[in-house]
């Protein structure tokens, strides 16, 4: 399967997401490709830091590619790996076109916050004129992450991502937590933390497995 971590907006959490996903499917089991198609490269400069941190095996490969590269050599990697996490930059871009191609899962974060959540008619736009030209379906999935404790943002936004025609709203939200920086800092997935930090490793757990469970 593949999967696109993307989105209309910087700083949703796309890379955050991008990487924890690869580690959690890797735990999984099976065979893992994490593509940075960012031209930022904070995928790959973070699993260059795992790398230091935790030795050699990280638990998926790493590659960069950019344009309609991701495209075409994602089709050719394909068949050698059991799943391929996208990260994307957060602009419509040919990377990003290139990547919604060739995958069958659009994981797109939103922040609770009103620009953030203007963005989500940009891109279901953009799922518009991808399915338009994909042979194959392109299931989306929209969430909030960096989700406040309280407060009427998380229901303003969630109200109106449920809403949207052609993309399923998972009301799961990642809750704004220290850990995942803290994580990415030691170059670890939320889920291998410790001491665990079990309101985020359950958050991440259930909203991946919600994903992955449409699967299998
Ligand atoms: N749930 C969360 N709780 C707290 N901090 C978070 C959370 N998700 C992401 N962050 C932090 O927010 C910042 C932006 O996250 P990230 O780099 O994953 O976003 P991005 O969408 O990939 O950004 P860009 O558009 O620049 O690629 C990082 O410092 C990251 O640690
Ligand atoms: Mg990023």
């Amino acid at each position: 399967m593949i999967y696109t971590v993307g989105g209309i907006k910087g700083g949703s959490g796309k890379t955050t997401i991008a990487t924890n996903l690869a580690i959690w499917l890797a735990q999984n089991g099976g065979d893992v490709l994490l593509v940075d198609a960012d031209e930022q490269e904070t995928a790959t400069d973070f699993s260059a830091w795992r790398e230091q941190h935790i030795g050699d095996e990280i638990g998926y490969t790493s590659i960069k590619l950019t344009g309609e590269s991701v495209r075409n050599q994602v089709t050719k990697l394909k068949a050698k790996y059991d799943h391929i996490v996208i990260d994307t930059g957060g602009r419509d871009t040919t990377s990003q076109r290139a990547a919604l191609v060739v995958s069958d899962y659009y994981l797109v974060p939103f922040n609770p916050r009103s620009f953030d959540i203007w963005t989500v008619y940009k891109v279901q736009n953009l799922v518009s004129e991808i399915r338009a030209v994909k042979a194959s379906p392109l299931k989306v999935f929209t969430f909030l992450n960096r989700a406040d404790p309280r407060g009427a943002d998380n229901e303003e936004a969630a109200e109106i991502l449920s809403q949207c025609e052609g993309m399923d709203y998972i009301n799961n939200p990642l809750g704004n937590r220290k850990a995942f920086s803290h994580a990415a800092g030691k170059g670890l997935g939320i889920i291998e933390l410790v001491p665990a930090d079990e309101k985020a490793s359950t958050e991440l757990n259930n909203l991946f497995s919600h994903i992955y469970n449409q699967l299998n």
